[in-house]
């Protein structure tokens, strides 16, 4: 097969690096891709967003499948346009991608299906929210923008004056038009889970579990992020509790889509709390997870082309097979983020650690610049690594990210540290 990989990030690096050991697979490329996956494999400059320009590059080289990565492509319509081109793509459709791409309708597809999640109210004025908030015996409360935000839309609010303030800086147009809309929902209690799996339009199959890290400091403290760093297997999913959501979340979301005529086929992820009530869906994401897409590559056994090939058309893969290792990714990011980063930065000691057996360093935000490789984005690298134990991945990992430097570099030092 020949696999076009879409976008440029440190989940594309690494499917576009499992898929080059897929057996089916003759040849993978990506658009844009970055820096690191052009060391891996060739990359075109056609945009993820220039939907004309990827399908012409579809058919011109006559890809067998595309892989969709981002969200942003799927929500405007990329895999309606590639099947309407005959083209088999991994990537749901833009009415299935609405459940990632608006809050409000993700809430009330869940609450239409009798989906666990947290208690909610959708609001587009200032005065409402008011109401809504100082009229719940609730003290504490999660504000979210309604569109996508970069894993930013979200803010975690101590006490009312908070949640009421939130809100208004969203409504004011903090975060552009995504947050016209924001959804005030109940604070939810519990540990929380990455649970990714394959769906046909009509079945799921679930993928092996994980746990990723949204704030920017050690022990979940700080400004939320697009993910920190990620475990996978996490203690907290035991196989009872995967079926328990495959069947009350995964399944039933499936049921709900079909019937609501918007098929879901392709990757859905449920971000889950595990409460004591059993687990509640947090978000919805239609697409795979970054960073857990790194740590679940360096797990995927089977031929990971020919199972997202069956999804592109319609079928359910059965083959899919995860190793009993752990992997362990830690993102290193700029200074900055997840504000305004500092860019153009040097980074050093790549050569060491491409020697390392088990380690992979996945590129989100790198750039060549002459002979150098400079930052060029808010997160940078995932260094990731597998091992028999997650302790002994968790140790791989550190030791990788002790011998790359960039000035100012970010990272959590207590990735897949919890017990
Ligand atoms: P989301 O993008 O909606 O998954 O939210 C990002 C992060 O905010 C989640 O991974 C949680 O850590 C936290 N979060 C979101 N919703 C809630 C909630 N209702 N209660 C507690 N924490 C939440
Ligand atoms: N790691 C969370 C996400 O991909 O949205």
């Amino acid at each position: 097969m020949k696999v076009l990989v879409v976008g440029g990030g440190g989940r594309e690096h690494a499917l576009v690096w499992r898929l080059q050991g897929s057996p089916s697979v003759k040849e993978v490329f990506c658009a844009p891709g970055n820096a690191g996956i052009a060391a891996d494999a060739r990359c075109v400059a056609t945009k993820a967003d220039d939907l004309g320009g990827l399908v012409a590059l579809a058919k011109s080289q006559r890809v067998d499948l595309v892989v969709v990565g981002p969200e942003a492509p799927l929500v405007a319509g990329l895999a309606d346009r590639l099947s309407a081109a005959g083209v088999p793509v991994f990537g749901c459709s833009a009415a299935a991608a609405e459940l990632e791409g608006s809050k409000a309708f993700s809430k009330a597809f869940m609450a239409r299906h009798q989906i666990p999640t947290a208690a909610f109210g959708v609001f587009t004025r200032i005065d409402e929210v008011d109401r809504f908030v100082d009229g719940a015996s609730e003290r504490r409360w999660v504000v979210k923008a309604d569109g996508l935000a970069a894993g930013k839309g979200v803010t975690l609010c101590a006490d009312r004056a908070e949640a009421k303030r939130e809100a208004r800086r969203m409504l004011e147009g903090a975060l552009g038009s995504a947050g016209a809309r924001v959804v005030i929902e109940e604070f939810l209690v519990g540990r929380e889970a990455s649970l990714m799996s394959l769906a046909n339009g009509e079945q799921v199959v679930a993928l092996a579990p994980a746990e990723d890290h949204k704030t920017i400091f050690d022990g979940d403290r700080g400004p939320m992020t697009g993910g920190m760093g990620v475990v996978s297997p996490t203690p907290v999913m035991n196989s009872d509790a995967i079926e328990h959501a495959t069947r009350d979340v995964l399944q039933k979301t499936v049921d709900g889509m079909r019937a609501d005529g918007r098929p879901f086929r392709g990757l859905l992820y449920a971000g889950l709390m595990l409460t004591a009530d059993g687990p509640k869906v947090l978000e919805f994401n239609c697409r795979f997870g970054d960073p857990e897409t790194q740590a679940l590559m360096m797990r995927w056994e089977s031929d990971l082309a020919l199972e997202l090939l069956a999804i592109a058309n319609g079928k359910l893969p059965t083959t899919i097979c995860f190793s009993s290792d752990a992997a362990v990714c830690v993102t290193m990011a700029a200074p900055g983020y997840p504000g305004t980063p500092a860019l153009g930065q040097p980074i050093e000691g790549l050569k060491r650690v491409a020697k390392m057996q088990d380690v992979k360093v996945f590129h989100a935000g790198t750039r060549q610049q002459g002979d150098r490789l400079v930052t060029a984005g808010g997160r940078v690298l995932g260094v990731t690594a597998r091992g028999a134990t997650v302790e002994k991945a968790r140790a791989l990992a550190y030791a990788a990210v002790t011998e790359i430097h960039f000035e100012g570099a970010q990272f959590r030092r207590d990735i897949g540290a919890r017990p």
